[in-house]
């Protein structure tokens, strides 16, 4: 402390930022120490990595702590997932679009599948991932993230508040997964040994060293949505390591036709489903069933429209970190989790860890 005082000091009227990428354990008694130190200038800001702790009663810890020192407006939670361009661009999408928003809810959408396929491996987080396993590492921040985007209501503005407003009202509509429905809606798995492109890799358990674990490095849950909008609509979330490639992305699966005039067993009439790929390859597909060009009646395909933002825009998109700490620095704290969505995603999340437990 004494030589961060030192480095920062004569800087009083600089903006500060302290930006902690530590084990969440200490998130509190780092605020209070900076305190201590006196090096929280006016108008100084903390930014926290997730996980905000591991599971409801540690994140309240350390959202108090945090917040004895540091007003909410300062505290500035990162999830990368929202410095994503294609994360950002689900909002662009909805709401810059008239399009879409008739058919965005139950009656038009069949189901949603929100997919974050990873190739990588734990690698050198094993000792800390064994701790955490995919539920607490993606799907309580990322995951229900992507979730927020996909199903909210229209925010009354773009403004900071307003879109997290609306996001919380999601998080809190997740229908509680418990007792016999963690066994019936989660599915949960451990990478073995296998090849990436060809090339082995070792599974979970000689990674860790071939100690025993039930840690899972993959989860797949059906989740439900309790409004109007979503009554009845499962939201499939799947991610996990050491999966065939790395890819994610969102799919609204429409329903079908009402009636087909296109008898089942000689045409393959699929509904139609938009694509929001995430990353890589970003970019947004609607698949239309379409005659297949010819004489001699229909012959019908889905095909695609597809749009490619690297085609359309041709830039280089800044790395989501990038534009988070850029946010972090103009004081904008609509890209990151505040307190209450935090805590609401680990509520909803804890009662899954009881079940498997
Ligand atoms: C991190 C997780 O938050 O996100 C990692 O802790 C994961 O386990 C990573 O690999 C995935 O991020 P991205 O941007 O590569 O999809």
């Amino acid at each position: 402390w004494d030589r961060l005082k030192k480095v920062l000091a004569g800087g009083e009227d600089k903006q500060r930022v302290f930006y902690l990428a530590l084990a969440p354990s200490l998130y509190g008694a780092v605020s209070a120490n900076i305190a201590v130190a006196g090096l929280k200038s006016p108008g100084a800001r903390i930014v926290l990595e997730k996980p905000i702790g591991s599971d409801l009663e540690s994140a309240r810890a350390i959202n108090d702590a945090v917040g004895a020192v540091f007003e909410e407006e300062a505290i500035f939670r990162i999830d990368h997932y929202l410095g994503k361009e294609t994360v950002q661009n689900l909002l662009a999408l909805r709401f810059g679009n008239s399009l879409f928003e008739p058919l965005w809810r139950r009656g038009s959408v069949d189901h949603v599948q929100i997919t974050v396929a990873e190739e990588l491996g734990v690698g050198g987080r094993v000792e800390f991932y064994d701790r955490i396993g995919a539920l607490r590492d993606m799907v309580q921040n990322h995951l229900l993230q992507l979730v927020c985007l996909t199903a909210i209501e229209a925010p009354s503005s773009l403004d900071q508040e307003a879109v997290r407003d609306e996001k919380i009202k999601v998080l809190r509509a997740l229908h509680p997964i418990e007792g016999d429905g963690v066994r019936t809606r989660t599915v949960r798995g451990q990478y073995a040994a296998g090849a990436i492109h060809g090339t082995p890799v070792p599974g979970y358990l000689e990674e860790l060293g071939g100690k025993s674990s039930r840690t899972e490095t993959f989860v797949a849950i059906k989740a439900e949505i309790e409004n109007w909008r979503w009554s009845n609509v499962p939201f499939y979330l799947r991610t996990g390591k050491r999966l065939k490639t790395k890819h994610s992305e969102i799919v609204i699966q429409f329903q079908d036709v009402p009636h087909s005039i296109f008898p089942e067993q000689e045409y393959n009439v699929k509904p139609n489903r938009l694509t929001i790929k995430l990353q890589p390859d970003e970019g947004v597909k609607l698949f239309v069933m379409a005659k297949e060009p010819g004489p001699g009646g229909f012959d019908l395909r889905p095909v695609s429209l597809d749009l490619s933002f690297e085609e359309t825009f041709g830039i280089r998109y800044p790395d989501a970190y990038e534009r988070l700490l850029m946010e972090v620095l103009r004081g904008n704290p609509a890209l990151f989790m505040r307190r209450d969505e935090v805590e609401a995603a680990w509520e909803w999340v804890d009662t899954i860890i009881a079940g498997w437990e």
